[in-house]
């Protein structure tokens, strides 16, 4: 049977986060500079949005860099910002043709102004899409993101807007940049790294983890669906005993 067939449609992950993670490794495997990688990674992005939006999927968050990313040597980090450029310019009518909309996570004020602004603009042009909603997660780490999050309701407590008898988890997301974007369901690392790197702590607190050896470059539709097809076989039991997950 066809990969694509395997998948159940009505029990999809309507929020899917992606690591994509292994660029640089692909390059050196070919004897290429480390940005290579990065631009092959972006005809693997393109194929997984593609099928993200074809399935149905309502949620694709993308860590396409971290706060962390700003350390990597200058040439890089340039390299990187040029190709997120060329990508929002080269794919803002393949966006609003699938009625896909953008949204960005992370310390935007970080980014240089010509990235911000091409950023934002893709971000308002592509707002009226009602489809899949592709939220990039740039210049973003999770404790920056927890943080900024504390540093905010404090300030409203000290306003006297909040009490803080009155904060519990659902006040605290609220001041989160992911505010009204469901928790993943999945999470997708590629290049076979056990590791979290500092994204979406909070949100992934009964998220499915599914990890694969392929390098980013070389994660396709198949290796999608393939991730798909294993979350839907889990039991997700959020504290409770599988007999009680089954009486439902
Ligand atoms: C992921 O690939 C892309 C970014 C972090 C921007 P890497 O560049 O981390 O590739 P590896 O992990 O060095 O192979
Ligand atoms: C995580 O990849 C960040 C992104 C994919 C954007 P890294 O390659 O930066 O992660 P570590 O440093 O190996 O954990
Ligand atoms: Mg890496």
């Amino acid at each position: 049977m066809l990969l694509r067939e395997q998948i159940n449609t009505d029990k999809l992950p309507s929020h899917v986060a992606i690591i994509m993670d292994g660029n640089g490794r692909w390059a050196r495997q070919r004897g290429l500079e480390r940005i290579f990688g990065h631009q092959q990674g972006v005809k693997a992005l393109r194929e997984v949005i593609e099928t993200a939006a074809e399935l149905g999927i309502k949620y694709l968050t993308l860590y396409a860099f971290s706060n962390e990313n700003w350390g990597r040597p200058d040439d890089e980090v340039n390299a990187l910002m040029g190709i997120m450029v060329q990508s929002l310019n080269n794919e803002t009518e393949t966006l609003l043709k699938n009625n896909i909309q953008l949204k960005a996570i992370g310390d935007l004020n970080r980014l240089s102004v010509d990235v911000k602004e091409r950023l934002n603009e893709t971000i308002k042009v592509t707002s009226i899409g009602t489809g899949l909603n592709l939220v990039v997660a740039l210049s973003y780490s999770s404790r920056w993101e927890i943080t900024e999050a504390a540093r905010r309701l404090s300030a409203d407590v000290a306003l006297g807007k909040l009490k803080p008898d009155s904060i519990c988890e659902e006040v605290f997301e609220k001041y989160l940049t992911t505010y009204g974007i469901p928790d993943p369901e999945l999470l997708i690392r590629t290049s076979g790294e056990l590791r979290i790197s500092n994204f979406l702590l909070w949100q992934i607190a009964y998220t499915e983890l599914y990890y694969t050896d392929k390098l980013w470059p070389d994660f396709g539709k198949e290796d999608f669906y393939n991730a798909i097809i294993d979350f839907q076989k889990r039991e997700r039991r959020f504290g409770k005993t599988s007999d009680q997950v089954l009486e439902k």
